[in-house]
Protein backbone atom coordinates (compact mmCIF):
# COMPACT_ATOMS: atom_id res chain seq x y z
CA UNK A 1 0.00 0.00 0.00
CA UNK A 2 1.50 3.51 -0.74
CA UNK A 3 0.68 6.27 1.57
CA UNK A 4 -1.09 8.96 0.07
CA UNK A 5 -1.39 12.48 2.00
CA UNK A 6 -4.68 13.20 3.22
CA UNK A 7 -4.65 16.71 1.47
CA UNK A 8 -4.33 14.75 -1.80
CA UNK A 9 -6.91 12.49 -0.71
CA UNK A 10 -9.27 14.92 0.15
CA UNK A 11 -10.00 16.57 -3.48
CA UNK A 12 -11.44 14.50 -6.53
CA UNK A 13 -10.21 14.66 -10.42
CA UNK A 14 -12.43 17.44 -11.84
CA UNK A 15 -15.75 16.01 -13.46
CA UNK A 16 -15.17 17.74 -16.18
CA UNK A 17 -12.62 15.52 -18.03
CA UNK A 18 -14.55 12.66 -17.82
CA UNK A 19 -17.20 13.71 -20.00
CA UNK A 20 -14.78 15.07 -22.55
CA UNK A 21 -13.23 11.93 -22.77
CA UNK A 22 -16.74 9.80 -22.80
CA UNK A 23 -17.06 11.79 -26.19
CA UNK A 24 -17.27 8.83 -29.49
CA UNK A 25 -15.83 10.53 -32.50
CA UNK A 26 -19.80 11.16 -34.18
CA UNK A 27 -20.39 12.99 -30.15
CA UNK A 28 -21.46 16.50 -30.69
CA UNK A 29 -18.67 17.67 -27.93
CA UNK A 30 -19.93 20.51 -26.18
CA UNK A 31 -18.02 19.94 -22.71
CA UNK A 32 -14.81 22.17 -22.85
CA UNK A 33 -14.23 25.15 -21.34
CA UNK A 34 -11.98 26.84 -24.47
CA UNK A 35 -12.19 28.67 -27.05
CA UNK A 36 -12.35 26.79 -30.50
CA UNK A 37 -10.19 29.68 -32.14
CA UNK A 38 -6.43 29.33 -32.57
CA UNK A 39 -4.61 31.98 -31.14
CA UNK A 40 -4.45 35.42 -33.40
CA UNK A 41 -1.71 35.32 -35.80
CA UNK A 42 0.15 38.06 -34.39
CA UNK A 43 0.40 36.89 -30.71
CA UNK A 44 1.82 33.75 -32.56
CA UNK A 45 4.31 35.65 -34.50
CA UNK A 46 5.57 37.15 -31.39
CA UNK A 47 5.87 33.52 -29.65
CA UNK A 48 8.34 32.65 -32.67
CA UNK A 49 10.12 35.72 -32.80
CA UNK A 50 11.15 35.03 -29.45
CA UNK A 51 12.44 31.79 -29.76
CA UNK A 52 14.28 32.62 -32.43
CA UNK A 53 15.32 35.36 -30.85
CA UNK A 54 16.73 32.87 -27.97
CA UNK A 55 14.48 34.16 -25.75
CA UNK A 56 14.62 30.67 -23.96
CA UNK A 57 15.43 30.59 -20.50
CA UNK A 58 14.28 31.94 -17.00
CA UNK A 59 12.65 35.56 -16.48
CA UNK A 60 12.19 37.19 -13.01
CA UNK A 61 9.56 34.96 -10.91
CA UNK A 62 6.77 37.70 -11.15
CA UNK A 63 7.56 38.16 -15.02
CA UNK A 64 9.20 39.97 -18.05
CA UNK A 65 8.50 43.52 -16.44
CA UNK A 66 7.91 44.64 -20.19
CA UNK A 67 4.06 42.39 -19.58
CA UNK A 68 3.73 43.39 -15.93
CA UNK A 69 3.52 46.93 -17.40
CA UNK A 70 1.76 46.02 -20.07
CA UNK A 71 -0.74 44.32 -17.28
CA UNK A 72 -0.81 47.39 -15.33
CA UNK A 73 -1.55 49.43 -18.15
CA UNK A 74 -4.36 46.82 -19.06
CA UNK A 75 -5.50 47.18 -15.58
CA UNK A 76 -5.64 50.95 -15.39
CA UNK A 77 -7.48 51.65 -18.86
CA UNK A 78 -10.21 48.16 -19.06
CA UNK A 79 -10.57 47.92 -14.92
CA UNK A 80 -9.95 51.22 -13.72
CA UNK A 81 -7.82 49.35 -11.51
CA UNK A 82 -4.35 50.85 -9.94
CA UNK A 83 -2.02 48.21 -9.40
CA UNK A 84 1.62 49.24 -10.27
CA UNK A 85 3.76 46.74 -12.10
CA UNK A 86 5.44 45.34 -8.47
CA UNK A 87 2.05 44.09 -7.74
CA UNK A 88 1.51 42.28 -10.35
CA UNK A 89 3.17 38.48 -10.69
CA UNK A 90 2.77 36.66 -13.79
CA UNK A 91 1.71 33.06 -13.41
CA UNK A 92 0.74 29.65 -15.48
CA UNK A 93 -3.00 30.35 -16.15
CA UNK A 94 -5.77 32.02 -13.67
CA UNK A 95 -5.38 28.15 -12.66
CA UNK A 96 -2.29 28.58 -10.66
CA UNK A 97 -2.91 32.56 -9.68
CA UNK A 98 -5.73 31.11 -7.55
CA UNK A 99 -3.51 28.02 -6.28
CA UNK A 100 -0.70 30.29 -5.20
CA UNK A 101 -3.59 33.17 -3.45
CA UNK A 102 -5.49 30.79 -1.49
CA UNK A 103 -1.68 29.19 -0.34
CA UNK A 104 -1.04 32.66 0.75
CA UNK A 105 -3.76 33.53 2.57
CA UNK A 106 -5.75 30.81 3.51
CA UNK A 107 -5.16 28.90 7.03
CA UNK A 108 -6.24 25.40 8.41
CA UNK A 109 -10.05 25.62 9.74
CA UNK A 110 -10.03 29.49 7.57
CA UNK A 111 -13.68 29.81 6.30
CA UNK A 112 -13.68 30.56 2.40
CA UNK A 113 -17.29 31.38 0.87
CA UNK A 114 -17.93 30.35 -2.92
CA UNK A 115 -20.87 29.38 -4.72
CA UNK A 116 -22.52 26.43 -5.15
CA UNK A 117 -22.49 25.86 -8.33
CA UNK A 118 -19.07 27.74 -9.07
CA UNK A 119 -15.50 26.81 -10.83
CA UNK A 120 -14.39 23.37 -10.50
CA UNK A 121 -10.74 24.52 -9.18
CA UNK A 122 -12.20 26.76 -6.06
CA UNK A 123 -12.91 24.42 -3.41
CA UNK A 124 -10.02 21.73 -4.46
CA UNK A 125 -7.84 24.81 -3.79
CA UNK A 126 -9.23 25.63 -0.49
CA UNK A 127 -9.28 22.27 0.50
CA UNK A 128 -5.76 21.88 -0.35
CA UNK A 129 -5.04 24.42 1.95
CA UNK A 130 -6.65 22.88 4.95
CA UNK A 131 -9.32 25.86 4.66
CA UNK A 132 -13.28 24.91 4.85
CA UNK A 133 -15.07 25.54 1.67
CA UNK A 134 -18.80 27.42 2.81
CA UNK A 135 -21.26 27.33 -0.22
CA UNK A 136 -23.21 30.22 -1.03
CA UNK A 137 -26.36 29.49 -3.05
CA UNK A 138 -27.68 31.07 -6.08
CA UNK A 139 -30.90 31.91 -6.96
CA UNK A 140 -33.50 30.71 -9.11
CA UNK A 141 -32.13 32.61 -12.01
CA UNK A 142 -28.39 31.81 -11.32
CA UNK A 143 -27.03 35.37 -9.54
CA UNK A 144 -25.40 34.97 -6.07
CA UNK A 145 -28.19 35.20 -3.09
CA UNK A 146 -26.85 38.03 -1.40
CA UNK A 147 -28.81 37.87 1.51
CA UNK A 148 -27.43 34.68 2.57
CA UNK A 149 -23.75 35.50 1.69
CA UNK A 150 -23.75 38.20 3.86
CA UNK A 151 -25.40 35.91 6.60
CA UNK A 152 -22.09 34.24 5.96
CA UNK A 153 -19.55 37.21 5.95
CA UNK A 154 -18.66 37.48 9.76
CA UNK A 155 -16.02 35.44 10.68
CA UNK A 156 -15.15 34.46 7.43
CA UNK A 157 -11.85 34.55 5.80
CA UNK A 158 -11.97 34.78 1.96
CA UNK A 159 -15.17 35.03 -0.50
CA UNK A 160 -14.32 34.15 -4.03
CA UNK A 161 -15.80 35.59 -6.92
CA UNK A 162 -16.69 34.81 -10.60
CA UNK A 163 -18.04 37.15 -13.09
CA UNK A 164 -18.92 36.52 -15.81
CA UNK A 165 -19.49 32.69 -13.88
CA UNK A 166 -18.49 29.68 -14.79
CA UNK A 167 -20.53 27.52 -15.19
CA UNK A 168 -23.53 29.63 -15.43
CA UNK A 169 -22.84 32.49 -17.53
CA UNK A 170 -24.06 34.82 -15.06
CA UNK A 171 -23.01 38.73 -14.90
CA UNK A 172 -23.46 40.19 -11.41
CA UNK A 173 -24.41 44.09 -12.05
CA UNK A 174 -21.68 46.78 -10.82
CA UNK A 175 -23.91 47.18 -8.20
CA UNK A 176 -24.13 44.11 -6.92
CA UNK A 177 -20.49 43.73 -6.79
CA UNK A 178 -19.96 47.07 -5.18
CA UNK A 179 -22.57 45.78 -2.54
CA UNK A 180 -20.84 42.72 -1.94
CA UNK A 181 -16.99 43.91 -2.07
CA UNK A 182 -18.53 46.55 0.38
CA UNK A 183 -20.34 44.50 2.98
CA UNK A 184 -17.05 41.82 2.12
CA UNK A 185 -14.11 44.80 3.32
CA UNK A 186 -16.95 45.72 6.23
CA UNK A 187 -16.56 42.81 7.63
CA UNK A 188 -12.95 42.43 7.54
CA UNK A 189 -13.00 39.78 4.54
CA UNK A 190 -10.68 39.26 1.81
CA UNK A 191 -12.16 39.59 -1.52
CA UNK A 192 -10.75 37.18 -4.62
CA UNK A 193 -12.32 38.33 -8.03
CA UNK A 194 -11.36 35.57 -10.87
CA UNK A 195 -12.03 38.03 -13.93
CA UNK A 196 -11.30 35.18 -17.09
CA UNK A 197 -14.37 36.43 -18.74
CA UNK A 198 -14.63 39.84 -18.76
CA UNK A 199 -14.30 40.27 -22.02
CA UNK A 200 -16.52 37.27 -23.33
CA UNK A 201 -19.71 39.68 -22.46
CA UNK A 202 -22.69 39.84 -23.69
CA UNK A 203 -25.58 42.77 -23.15
CA UNK A 204 -23.89 43.51 -20.22
CA UNK A 205 -20.73 45.27 -18.70
CA UNK A 206 -18.24 43.96 -16.56
CA UNK A 207 -17.36 45.20 -13.07
CA UNK A 208 -14.06 44.45 -10.95
CA UNK A 209 -14.23 44.02 -7.41
CA UNK A 210 -11.27 45.79 -6.71
CA UNK A 211 -12.82 49.04 -8.17
CA UNK A 212 -14.89 48.77 -4.44
CA UNK A 213 -12.36 47.94 -1.67
CA UNK A 214 -8.87 47.62 -1.01
CA UNK A 215 -8.79 44.82 0.64
CA UNK A 216 -9.01 42.79 -3.24
CA UNK A 217 -7.04 40.17 -4.60
CA UNK A 218 -7.72 40.00 -8.93
CA UNK A 219 -6.99 37.56 -11.10
CA UNK A 220 -6.96 37.00 -14.98
CA UNK A 221 -5.54 35.27 -17.65
CA UNK A 222 -5.10 35.37 -21.56
CA UNK A 223 -6.44 31.89 -21.68
CA UNK A 224 -9.98 32.86 -22.72
CA UNK A 225 -9.51 36.22 -23.75
CA UNK A 226 -7.16 35.98 -26.63
CA UNK A 227 -7.80 32.04 -26.99
CA UNK A 228 -4.30 31.18 -25.58
CA UNK A 229 -5.19 28.14 -22.90
CA UNK A 230 -2.70 26.15 -23.90
CA UNK A 231 0.25 28.77 -23.19
CA UNK A 232 -0.67 28.79 -19.48
CA UNK A 233 -0.15 32.56 -19.33
CA UNK A 234 -2.29 34.07 -16.22
CA UNK A 235 -1.87 36.80 -13.81
CA UNK A 236 -2.78 38.03 -10.16
CA UNK A 237 -2.88 41.82 -8.67
CA UNK A 238 -3.38 42.63 -5.01
CA UNK A 239 -1.96 44.58 -1.74
CA UNK A 240 1.71 44.25 -1.65
CA UNK A 241 1.62 42.33 1.34
CA UNK A 242 -0.20 39.44 -0.05
CA UNK A 243 1.65 39.57 -3.23
CA UNK A 244 5.37 39.37 -1.31
CA UNK A 245 3.51 35.95 -0.25
CA UNK A 246 1.90 34.75 -3.85
CA UNK A 247 5.92 35.55 -4.72
CA UNK A 248 6.91 33.11 -2.81
CA UNK A 249 4.96 30.24 -3.62
CA UNK A 250 5.01 31.29 -7.13
CA UNK A 251 8.98 30.78 -6.90
CA UNK A 252 8.69 27.48 -5.53
CA UNK A 253 5.77 25.64 -7.34
CA UNK A 254 6.19 27.64 -11.11
CA UNK A 255 9.56 29.50 -11.22
CA UNK A 256 8.43 31.93 -13.49
CA UNK A 257 5.87 31.55 -16.23
CA UNK A 258 6.81 30.03 -19.76
CA UNK A 259 9.15 32.91 -21.33
CA UNK A 260 7.71 32.46 -24.67
CA UNK A 261 4.11 32.90 -23.53
CA UNK A 262 4.98 36.21 -21.78
CA UNK A 263 6.60 37.22 -25.00
CA UNK A 264 3.11 37.00 -26.96
CA UNK A 265 1.67 37.94 -24.13
CA UNK A 266 3.15 41.41 -24.35
CA UNK A 267 1.83 41.33 -28.04
CA UNK A 268 -2.04 40.03 -27.12
CA UNK A 269 -2.01 43.09 -24.02
CA UNK A 270 -0.53 45.70 -26.26
CA UNK A 271 -1.58 44.72 -29.81
CA UNK A 272 -4.52 45.09 -31.67
CA UNK A 273 -7.65 44.07 -30.02
CA UNK A 274 -10.32 43.64 -32.58
CA UNK A 275 -9.27 39.84 -32.17
CA UNK A 276 -11.19 40.30 -28.77
CA UNK A 277 -14.33 41.71 -30.41
CA UNK A 278 -14.37 39.68 -32.92
CA UNK A 279 -14.17 36.10 -30.75
CA UNK A 280 -16.71 37.75 -28.58
CA UNK A 281 -19.46 39.01 -31.61
CA UNK A 282 -18.84 34.93 -32.42
CA UNK A 283 -19.57 33.52 -29.06
CA UNK A 284 -22.98 36.13 -28.65
CA UNK A 285 -24.32 34.49 -32.23
CA UNK A 286 -23.31 31.14 -31.00
CA UNK A 287 -25.36 31.59 -27.72
CA UNK A 288 -28.54 33.07 -29.74
CA UNK A 289 -28.32 30.45 -32.06
CA UNK A 290 -27.91 28.01 -28.77
CA UNK A 291 -30.49 29.64 -26.59
CA UNK A 292 -33.43 29.95 -29.07
CA UNK A 293 -33.52 26.97 -29.84
CA UNK A 294 -33.62 25.72 -26.09
CA UNK A 295 -36.73 27.91 -26.28
CA UNK A 296 -38.21 26.64 -29.36
CA UNK A 297 -38.21 23.41 -27.80
CA UNK A 298 -40.22 24.51 -24.75
CA UNK A 299 -36.90 24.77 -22.56
CA UNK A 300 -36.70 27.97 -20.77
CA UNK A 301 -34.15 29.38 -18.97
CA UNK A 302 -32.60 33.13 -18.64
CA UNK A 303 -30.05 34.34 -21.14
CA UNK A 304 -26.62 33.79 -19.94
CA UNK A 305 -25.02 37.25 -20.56
CA UNK A 306 -20.95 36.10 -20.64
CA UNK A 307 -18.58 33.24 -20.68
CA UNK A 308 -19.56 30.84 -23.34
CA UNK A 309 -21.20 28.83 -21.35
CA UNK A 310 -25.62 27.70 -20.77
CA UNK A 311 -26.50 26.62 -17.65
CA UNK A 312 -29.74 24.71 -18.44
CA UNK A 313 -32.32 23.00 -15.96
CA UNK A 314 -32.79 19.64 -18.00
CA UNK A 315 -32.85 17.75 -15.26
CA UNK A 316 -30.96 14.41 -14.74
CA UNK A 317 -32.88 12.61 -16.63
CA UNK A 318 -33.07 14.52 -19.74
CA UNK A 319 -29.93 15.43 -19.54
CA UNK A 320 -28.98 11.27 -19.84
CA UNK A 321 -31.10 11.36 -23.06
CA UNK A 322 -28.96 14.87 -24.46
CA UNK A 323 -25.64 12.52 -23.87
CA UNK A 324 -27.62 9.35 -25.74
CA UNK A 325 -28.51 11.51 -28.40
CA UNK A 326 -25.18 11.83 -29.26
CA UNK A 327 -24.83 15.41 -27.77
CA UNK A 328 -22.02 15.55 -24.91
CA UNK A 329 -22.00 18.10 -21.92
CA UNK A 330 -21.46 18.30 -18.43
CA UNK A 331 -23.58 17.32 -15.84
CA UNK A 332 -24.06 20.13 -13.45
CA UNK A 333 -23.15 18.35 -10.49
CA UNK A 334 -19.33 18.69 -11.52
CA UNK A 335 -20.05 21.87 -10.56
CA UNK A 336 -21.64 21.44 -6.89
CA UNK A 337 -24.32 19.63 -5.30
CA UNK A 338 -26.90 22.34 -6.56
CA UNK A 339 -26.03 21.77 -10.13
CA UNK A 340 -27.37 19.08 -9.86
CA UNK A 341 -30.68 19.56 -11.81
CA UNK A 342 -29.18 21.00 -14.78
CA UNK A 343 -26.13 20.69 -17.59
CA UNK A 344 -23.28 22.71 -18.16
CA UNK A 345 -23.41 23.05 -22.19
CA UNK A 346 -20.36 25.03 -23.82
CA UNK A 347 -20.72 26.59 -26.71
CA UNK A 348 -17.24 27.27 -27.57
CA UNK A 349 -17.94 25.13 -30.99
CA UNK A 350 -18.99 25.94 -34.61
CA UNK A 351 -22.25 27.44 -35.09
CA UNK A 352 -23.05 24.47 -37.62
CA UNK A 353 -22.05 22.19 -34.29
CA UNK A 354 -24.75 23.98 -32.42
CA UNK A 355 -27.03 23.63 -34.64
CA UNK A 356 -26.15 19.78 -35.09
CA UNK A 357 -26.59 19.30 -31.22
CA UNK A 358 -30.32 21.19 -31.66
CA UNK A 359 -31.57 19.02 -34.05
CA UNK A 360 -30.37 16.14 -32.27
CA UNK A 361 -31.75 16.93 -28.77
CA UNK A 362 -35.50 18.55 -30.70
CA UNK A 363 -36.76 14.35 -30.56
CA UNK A 364 -36.04 14.52 -26.43
CA UNK A 365 -36.73 17.40 -25.59
CA UNK A 366 -39.27 19.35 -27.30
CA UNK A 367 -42.83 19.03 -25.42
C1 LIG B 1 -13.70 30.67 -13.86
C2 LIG B 1 -12.38 30.14 -14.28
N1 LIG B 1 -11.29 30.54 -13.61
C3 LIG B 1 -10.07 30.07 -13.93
C4 LIG B 1 -9.90 29.18 -14.96
C5 LIG B 1 -8.52 28.67 -15.26
O1 LIG B 1 -7.99 29.36 -16.33
P1 LIG B 1 -6.53 29.07 -16.91
O2 LIG B 1 -6.70 28.19 -18.09
O3 LIG B 1 -6.00 30.42 -17.27
O4 LIG B 1 -5.74 28.42 -15.84
C6 LIG B 1 -11.00 28.72 -15.68
C7 LIG B 1 -10.85 27.72 -16.74
O5 LIG B 1 -11.78 27.14 -17.24
C8 LIG B 1 -12.27 29.22 -15.33
O6 LIG B 1 -13.38 28.82 -15.98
Amino acid sequence: MKKISARAQAIEMSGIRKFFQAAKPDSINMTLGQPDFVTPDHIRNAAIKAIEEGKTGYTFNAGIPELREALSDKFKNENNLHYSPEQIIVTAGAGEALFIAIQSIVDPGDRVLLTDPGFVSYEACIQLAGGKPDFVPLTKDLHIQEDILREKLEGARLLILNSPCNPTGTVESKEKIRSITEAAMDTGVTVLSDEVYEHIIYDAVHASAGTFGEDVITVNAASKTYAMTGWRLGFIAGPPEYMEQCLKVHQYCQTCATSISQYAGIAAYTGDQSCVKMMRDEYKARRDILVSGFHDMGVKFPEPQGAFYAFVPLGKERTQKVMDAGVIVVPGDAFGPSGAEYARFSYATSRENIMAAIERMRPVLEV
